[in-house]
């Protein structure tokens, strides 16, 4: 079946992309992760020279200046930075290529999934050009039926990773642009008509319920019946599609409600045309009021630590599983209910052990620093990517906070970009709360004052504060006294110090640990301090690589913020952090 819906993908138009698959890892399919051949390709001249065909010379006298199979290997999922030493500070394109075979079915859909390319992928299969992808943390897809042939097939993805003013992020990060192929690959087998997406959330009321939706792709027209499972609940429901191959249904049901002290995930079934999808859902509801915020109605406290996705053991992208259990349980030990996962969507597995933990999540997407407020088409990238992230993650209970931004300008552009993004992630989601991290506060006699007019649009406000680092003595910072012009919950999203694991000194001296922990034990008299006060995330749990962070024999290009070394050695301050966090869980 030839689909023949142009979807525009960033600025690579697809006839092949298709709408965003929910929950791949319960599908059939055929991973491609594993070896794959690569060609760098500094001057971008693969595109003329057609490596997208993986030519194989004919006769000894054809000229190819290429060969994918004599060319360099690298691992997939996983950056090249780190697999390579040559490839460390690399920005540009590299051309990734693996053969594999089908034993193509017939009333089959076959659809090409792709966890995560950083930034910008071009796909092709069997010299096809599928489509492309702009954004470096969110999956994307294609058909391929008309290109897939039964046997050996020849895929090629083009991925670069060159920063530009118009992408987002933008041309500066303080996180390592690790490029590459970063997620996993799949080969998708779905029925000719399959279930594309649905969602199952907890509708609180006289009667409590649970409310569900379903959405067909393929040629559901002759299919019209799903069956819906929670056998825990005692739940067999068959729902029928409409038109659209769309259905929402509300459940009475009363669940024991999702809390990080009892993470109650729900095993539900969805049966549809002879296949089945299985997933672990919990049931929670989230909420503000006034200045507090509610899990199922009961005010919480947010016990947080910031996060970048690279792995625990040092350098590089982390994607699995057990990177994320390794990284999350960390954060367990350090006595939190909370992570923020900064500063782009995160693995899905985060997500998954986040629920399973019992671990409240803040998700954003990289509107970082300085985007370009002032286009519509960066624009349209964001909402390319907040609903690419939602669509994924819309069933994790784990996430409460949609951020929509990290430390932006106070003006009206950006004022009304993120306004807009506010409103459209509403739209997408009215059932968590949306915020974002912002760094305008100004400064007042007594210490800080939040005004910053976007503060208006968010339902919780997220403040960066580096007090005792960036600005001012860590003995100030005891005394500042916060004030609010707006009756919010506010999280601390950043605060923080850096010390070099192992460096010991006086405690006015920058980057031992003993100053570390000093800015911290006065940081946390002035949350302490805080009205309004509702969470903190700590900036961050473990050193990360940044290229912003030069300093020599201190740094070597790590941000030393971490309550952890490189690779999870306890520095003294996480003690502190410990501390404070078991008298608040009192
Ligand atoms: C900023 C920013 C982080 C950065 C941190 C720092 O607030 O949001 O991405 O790493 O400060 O300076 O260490």
């Amino acid at each position: 079946m030839k689909c023949w819906l142009i979807l525009l993908i960033g600025w690579l138009p697809s006839a092949f992309a298709v709408e965003l698959i929910q929950n791949t890892e319960s599908r059939d399919y055929q991973s491609l992760n594993g070896e794959w051949n690569v060609i760098i390709d500094a001057f971008d001249v693969g595109d003329k020279r057609k490596f997208f065909t993986n030519t194989v010379p004919s006769s000894p006298s054809q000229l190819v200046e290429y060969n994918f199979s004599s060319s360099m290997k690298l691992q997939v999922p996983g950056d090249w930075n780190t697999q390579d030493k040559e490839l460390f500070r690399y920005e540009g394109s590299v051309w990734y290529h693996r053969k594999f075979t089908v034993d193509k079915r017939k009333n089959k859909n076959y659809v090409l999934y792709l966890g995560a390319v950083n930034y910008i992928a071009k796909v092709y299969l069997n010299g096809e050009f599928l489509g492309g992808h702009e954004g470096g943390f969110t999956p994307f897809q294609f058909n391929v039926n008309d290109n897939l042939k039964d046997g050996e097939n020849s895929l090629v993805v083009k991925v670069n990773n060159r920063r530009e003013p118009d992408y987002i992020p933008t041309m500066s990060t303080d996180w390592w642009n690790y490029g590459g192929i970063t997620r996993s690959v799949k080969l998708l087998e779905l029925e000719n008509a399959y279930i594309s997406d649905y969602s199952a959330v907890y509708a609180p009321g006289s009667e409590p319920a649970i409310k569900a939706y379903f959405k067909a792709a393929g040629d559901y027209s002759k299919k019209s019946k799903v069956l819906f499972r929670v056998p825990e609940l005692g739940i067999n429901a068959t729902v029928a599609l409409d038109k659209n191959g769309k259905a929402e249904v509300i459940i009475p049901a009363d669940p024991q409600l999702w809390t990080p002290e009892n993470p109650k995930l729900y095993g539900i079934e969805i049966a549809f045309n002879g296949s089945e999808v299985v997933d672990r859902i919990g049931f929670r509801t989230v909420d503000i009021n006034g200045t507090e915020i509610l899990l199922n109605g009961e005010s919480v406290f947010l016990r947080g630590i910031s996060i970048h996705e690279e792995s625990p053991k040092g350098a590089g992208r982390s994607w699995s599983e057990e990177d994320a259990r390794t990284l999350l349980s960390w954060a367990k030990e350090l006595g939190c209910n909370y992570v923020r996962l900064a500063h782009y969507p995160h693995n899905e597995a985060m997500l998954r052990i986040a629920d399973e933990m019992g671990l409240l999540v803040w998700a954003e997407i990289p509107v970082y620093w300085d985007i370009q407020f002032g286009s519509e088409e960066v624009y349209q990238k964001a909402e390319t990517q907040y609903t690419e992230m939602l669509t994924r993650d819309k069933n994790r209970a784990a996430i409460i906070l949609w951020s929509i931004a990290n430390e932006t300008p106070k003006d009206e552009v950006r004022t009304e970009f993120l306004g807009k993004l506010v409103d459209k992630v509403h739209s997408l989601d009215p059932t968590r709360l949306v915020t974002a991290a912002i760094n305008t506060q100004s400064t007042t006699e007594y210490g800080r004052r939040v005004d910053d007019p976007f503060a208006e649009k968010v339902d919780v406000i997220g403040i960066n504060t580096y007090c005792g680092w960036y600005e001012d003595a860590p003995e100030e910072c005891a005394n500042y006294r916060w004030v609010s012009d707006y009756d919010k919950p506010i999280i601390v999203s950043e605060f923080g110090a850096g010390a070099l694991q192992g460096f010991h000194g006086d405690e006015h001296q920058v980057f031992t640990e003993e100053n570390q922990a000093l800015v911290y034990r006065y940081n946390l008299e002035m949350l302490d301090n805080m009205v309004g006060l509702r969470g903190v995330s700590p900036w961050i749990l473990k050193d990360f690589l940044s290229p912003r962070r030069p300093l020599a024999n201190i740094q070597d290009y790590w941000n030393r913020k971490g309550l952890l070394s490189e690779n999870g050695v306890k520095k003294k301050v996480w003690y502190v952090m410990k501390e404070w966090y078991e008298k608040k869980a009192e």
